[in-house]
């Protein structure tokens, strides 16, 4: 980093932001040689572009007022009642006063992480768990309770005896469908006992629902958010995030958050001070495209995109990689975590799959506390089938290697 008169000035919590080294071998993922599982996006050339640049003309022809003027802190407002109805059909009944756009669900982590952490407050996550989260809560410096994982998602147990035990984490935060990294999908008993938990030990839950739309079996999980619904009339519990970046397009930046009003207003209030309000040009085309019917031609055909490419990592999975490496079939969403021996390190072994134009993502990075060094994330929604199976096929002999 290049040193400057600015250095001596960086508040004292900017101590907690450094270059992970991970992040600079990934650089070297962007030359046209390297096949990459290592991002978390989605197909480029799946991107309903024609689609959106006609609701954007649209948008600006016809109420240029609302796509080009400033806008609600709280969002566009015709977008907010389609999302309501959206979030109905999910069984997720909410109000208004219960629902804020936002810039992607990144920037409802953070703003969550603003107004709920204090230094040193402990919230309790998945272990592993979505790196992004770790990253925007760094600057208010929680600790971290971190409960482990297994194939039925969080060990909603384990959680139970932390609870039991004195753990008085300010929230936990979880991903209940086709988690970021593991791809597990939190079983509908956990969902349960885990919504007995909350209502115990008065313990809130963020619900990161990035994935749900992307199952690739018959039927969509069933959201926290939904049950905590069922059960108490209303959101109670649970803080229900969402987007469309798995959706339309991560560039359109266009997420939300359904909670309790109470939690709403004192989001709003940050996020004036953050960026007033979301992009109001892509809320605008977002609503226009999904009125003309773009969700109901475009999800389906994702599920079936990436269904198809999850099939041919697994094939090439069966085929090449070693008996000793293990991993569960994902149900949905973009990943597939794979477990290797205990004494592999795969921060070294993507050191080597570079050397052979193949990247990944090592799974260290993503435990709050440090651990999983043998464990390692691929993403399966990029890369088109031929690429998968080509880069499974060079990726093989270096796990053999290194194990
Ligand atoms: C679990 C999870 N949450 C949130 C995000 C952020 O998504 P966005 O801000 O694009 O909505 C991602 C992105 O990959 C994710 O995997």
């Amino acid at each position: 980093m290049v040193r400057s008169i600015w250095n001596n000035y960086f508040a004292q919590n900017t101590a907690q932001l450094t270059n992970s080294v991970i992040r600079d071998l990934l650089h070297l993922t962007e030359q046209p040689s390297v096949i990459s599982f290592a991002g978390g996006l989605p197909a480029p050339e799946c991107f309903p572009a024609e689609e959106l640049s006609a609701a954007a003309e649209q948008i600006i022809a016809n109420n240029p007022v609302a796509a080009l003027q400033y806008g609600l802190t709280e969002g566009y407002p015709p977008l907010r009642d389609l999302l309501i109805e959206h979030l109905h059909a999910r069984q997720i009944d909410v109000c208004r006063e219960e629902l804020l756009l936002t810039a992607g669900s990144q920037q409802a982590l953070d703003l969550l992480g603003r107004i709920l952490i204090d230094p040193g407050s402990t919230i309790a996550v998945e272990d592993p768990t979505y790196l992004g989260a770790l990253q925007s809560w760094r600057l208010y410096n929680p600790t971290y309770l971190t409960v482990p994982v297994d194939a039925e998602g969080l060990d909603v147990a384990a959680l139970e005896q932390m609870l039991i035990n004195g753990a008085q984490p300010r929230f936990l935060y979880i991903m209940s469908c086709f988690q970021n990294p593991t791809g597990v999908t939190l079983s509908p008993a956990r969902r349960e006992a885990l919504l007995d938990l909350a209502v115990r030990f008065d313990l809130p839950i963020i619900e990161d629902d990035a994935y749900g739309e992307l199952y690739y079996n018959d039927e969509r999980p069933q959201p926290l958010a939904a049950l905590d619904v069922a059960r108490h009339g209303r959101l109670r519990y649970v803080a229900y995030l969402s987007s469309f970046s798995k959706l339309l397009a991560p560039g359109l930046r266009t997420g939300w958050v359904a909670a309790s009003s109470g939690l709403i207003d004192k989001l709003v209030q940050v996020k004036q001070g953050t960026d007033l309000h979301t992009n109001s040009l892509a809320q605008a085309m977002i609503y226009q495209a999904v009125c003309d019917g773009l969700l109901e031609r475009h999800v389906p055909y994702l599920r079936n995109t990436y269904r198809q490419r999850r099939d041919a990592m697994l094939a090439a999975f069966e085929q090449h990689v070693p008996v000793e490496v293990s991993w569960v079939v994902p149900e949905g969403g973009m990943f597939i975590w794979l477990t290797l021996p205990p004494y592999a390190d795969t921060m070294e072994m993507l050191k080597l799959a570079l050397e052979h134009d193949v990247a990944f993502v090592p799974g260290l990075p993503f435990y709050a506390n440090g651990g999983g060094s043998n464990t390692m994330r691929l993403n399966f929604s990029h890369a088109s089938r031929d690429d998968i199976t080509a880069g499974i096929q060079r990726l093989a002999p270096v796990i053999e290697r290194m194990i």
